[in-house]
Order: structure tokens, then sequence, then C-alpha cells
């Protein structure tokens, strides 16, 4: 017991308990922080608290009250908060991955975007506003369609998709309630394949691990919101051309923001055969990509290699190795495709080979609302695999449709 490492680990919901199983399969000792007394992960901690991840303060404060074991590394599972993660692992004398400063750059759209610019990475062009007449000046010089941002939230929030001007002065509007800071900024909007990147950077080494395919079939359905649902793996768009780019893209952050070893992600569009990164984040994904869908298609672990590289442990050549390519497909149950009002009743199908996670983000009693915003909206997964893409994503779309919410 007492030589056993000790992992911090923010965040302990649905999401995140791969990651706290995977911990706890290295011998790793787990402590686990969420503001959710009642969180999943709290069966799977060796120690559990209720402390908000969300604030700096409640962490310190449970670090200098109730902390009694040295802590190796501190880590999240998909949650997007690299800044309090850099902070806490600065506090404890742990911080083996991101810089402070670089985790505040990459935590603001605005600035990352500026970096990236500044950097000659290619990035859709993008202007910061103050006034809706920054929009129509934008609109003048780049033209529609365009997308409206806050500069400090994720998950999708707040984000608009304006393609007629009548909608900018609403628009604004919208994306400045969901920034705390009150900044937004316009984007040139660029079509193309989505893809979602997960990269390594280990003794700034850069290593590519995983092209996610988002999906976007149904992106009318929550317009003027922007809404994936899930994705497809191994991507069919990314090119080798493309993932070359992606590395001299990733060795440039790295060295500039000082990452000797880290998480990349990557959210990348194809246009007119070019890649441009549309945002990167210096954390694990989150949405069940790293932790599910990663392993599953590639064989390699990628949430193990993730807490070495946070406990400053060594990473071998052989498990970066790509062992497999296998098609797997997620897919997600939205509002839109469920009845409204107070949940009576959850129905979860047997789970046959194909179906490798299946969860609802919802409980009895929760109230359905009338529509999808944003990724914390949704209310239930599945990562399926099949012989090929397309069984992939009939097996998880199958499993999904017999997931049944039953509203009174
Ligand atoms: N300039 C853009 N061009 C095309 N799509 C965009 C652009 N900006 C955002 N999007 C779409 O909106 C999604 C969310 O935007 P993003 O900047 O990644 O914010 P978030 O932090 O919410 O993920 C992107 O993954 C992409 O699908
Ligand atoms: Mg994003």
């Amino acid at each position: 017991m007492q030589n056993r490492q000790c992992l911090l680990i923010l965040g302990g919901g649905i999401d995140q308990v791969p990651g706290i199983i995977k911990a706890r399969e290295m011998n790793i000792y787990t402590i686990v922080l969420d503001g959710n007394p009642e969180a999943k992960g709290k069966l799977y901690a060796d120690e559990f608290y209720t402390v908000s991840i969300k604030h700096m303060e409640q962490i310190e404060y449970f670090i200098s009250h109730k902390l009694s074991k040295r802590v190796d590394g501190v880590i999240a599972f998909g949650v997007d908060i690299p800044l309090i993660i850099a902070k806490t692992a600065d506090i404890l004398g742990v911080n083996h991955t991101i810089p402070y400063e670089s985790a505040m750059l990459s935590e603001n759209k605005y600035l990352s975007k500026k970096f990236m610019q500044q950097n000659n990475i290619a990035t859709p062009d993008f202007q910061a506003v103050d006034d809706v007449v920054d929009i129509y000046k934008f609109i003048e010089k780049f033209d529609l369609p365009v997308i409206i941002k806050p500069v400090d939230n994720s998950a999708a929030r707040g984000i608009l998709y304006i393609n007629n001007t009548k909608d900018i002065e609403y628009g604004y509007n919208y994306a400045m309630n969901f920034s705390k800071q009150k900044k937004i900024q316009v984007e040139k909007f660029l079509d193309g394949p989505q893809i979602s990147t997960e990269s390594f950077i280990i003794n700034g080494e850069i290593y590519n691990i995983a092209f996610l395919d988002r999906n976007y079939n149904d992106m009318n359905k929550f317009l003027p919101n922007i809404i994936e649902n899930g994705g497809d793996m191994p991507s069919v768009y990314i090119k080798d051309e493309h993932k070359l780019q992606l590395t001299n893209y990733i060795k440039i952050i790295s060295k500039e923001l000082n990452i000797k070893d880290g998480v990349l992600k990557g959210d990348i569009v194809i246009h007119n055969n070019k890649l441009y990164i549309i945002e990167f984040a210096l954390r694990l994904s989150g949405g069940n990509f790293s932790t599910v869908c990663t392993p599953a298609s590639t064989g390699i672990d990628f949430i193990k290699i993730a807490i070495k590289l946070h406990m400053d442990m060594k990473v071998d050549n052989k498990e970066l190795k790509q062992t497999k390519n296998d098609c797997v497909s997620m897919r997600y149950k939205f509002v839109e495709d469920t009845e409204k009002g107070i949940i009576k009743k959850l129905i979860m199908p047997r789970k046959n080979k194909d179906i490798l996670m299946a969860n609802f983000y919802v409980k009895i009693s929760d109230r359905i609302e009338s529509k999808t915003t944003d990724h914390s909206k949704r209310l239930a997964v599945t990562v399926a695999k099949g012989e090929n893409r397309e069984k992939a994503i009939m097996n998880a779309q199958f499993f999904l449709d017999n997931m049944k919410i039953v509203c009174g």
C-alpha cells in the first residue's frame, strides 16, 4: 500500500468510470472528486469526495483540509478543465504535462486561434466581436455562413450557425449568454468532413493515435445549434498527407507551448482537401472517444498511456502501436428522438457481443426538455462494432432505438 502510486481524478461521472477502472487495473490508488455526491465513479474509487471540480477554491480547500496521501499525478477524463488540472497539479508539485499558461491559452478560443494564426497553423478565419456591427463587417468580407461562439465555453454551448443576416442579432445575444467573460467571436464556417483527433506528445515526439469521423447527418434537426451525433472509426476522410500536416501543426503547438508530454485533442475539418484546426484542447477528449472508441478500434490503450503521462511513468513504444483497425460507431439519443415529460421508466435491452458500451445519461424522475442545444443534453449513448462501417452504425443505432425512455 505504501508504495502504491496515487492518482487524483477530477470528475467521477459515468463517462469517467472507464478511466477510474483503468487506473485501478494499473494498481494505482484512486482519489476521485466530483460535485455530485451520487456520481457513479464513487463506486469505483478508493476514496471519493464531494468537491466541485469546476471551482478551484473547493479543490484547494480539499487539498489543505482533507487530502491525507501523497499524490503522484492529477488527471481528468474528458472534462474540459485543463486549467484546473494544471493548477491542481502545480499546487501538489506533480504537473507532468501541460504548463498552466498553456492550459490558459487552450481554454480560450480567441487566444488559441490567435496563436494558431501567428504560427501559420491553418484555422478558419475569425474575429473578436464587440458588437453586432463587427459581425456584419466580417460577413461583408468573408460571406455567409459563419459561426458565432463564446470564447470561453465548450460542448457546443452557445455555438450558432448563421446563414442569414436576419439571425445575426439573435446569434450575438445567444452566444453572449453562454460567455462568462462576455466575449464572443465570429468565424467563417468551413464545410467539409469533420474529424476528432487524439494525439500524444511524449518526450517531444508526436503520436497521432485516433481519428473519428464526426457524424453530422442529423445536423438539420438541431440547427442553428451545431450538434453532432457520435461518430465512426476508422476515419475514411483523413489522408496520409493530412496526418502529416497534423503532426507538423502539433509539433509547433508542443514546442511553442512547452509541452514535453501530454494529450492533445483536435477538432479538424478537411475543407477543399486541406486540413484546418477548428480547435485544439490540451486534454483527453470526452464523449467516450478516448475511453471506449479508440481502444476498441485501434487496440491502443489510450487512457492507460494518458494516465502514465500524467504520473510521469514511462510509456513503452509497444504500447503506441496500433494492433487493429476495427469499425466502431457511436450514436446518441436526443430529446428530439423520444417522448417528453417526467421519466417513469428506462429500458436497457440485453447487450450482444457487438455492443461495446451503452449508457443512459438520464435517470427516473428527470424531466425531458423540449430541445437539444448542447452536448450536455444527450439522453443515452451506444458504442458498437461491426464487420464494416455500415454494420457498426446499424448495430449502434438499432440498440439505441431499443433503449427506451418511458415518460408519464
Ligand atoms: N469555423 C467553423 N467551421 C465549421 N464548423 C465549425 C466552426 N466552428 C465550430 N464549428 C462546429 O461547431 C463545433 C463546436 O465548435 P468548437 O469551437 O469546437 O467548440 P466546443 O468547445 O463547443 O467544442 C465544431 O466541432 C464544429 O463542428
Ligand atoms: Mg470542439
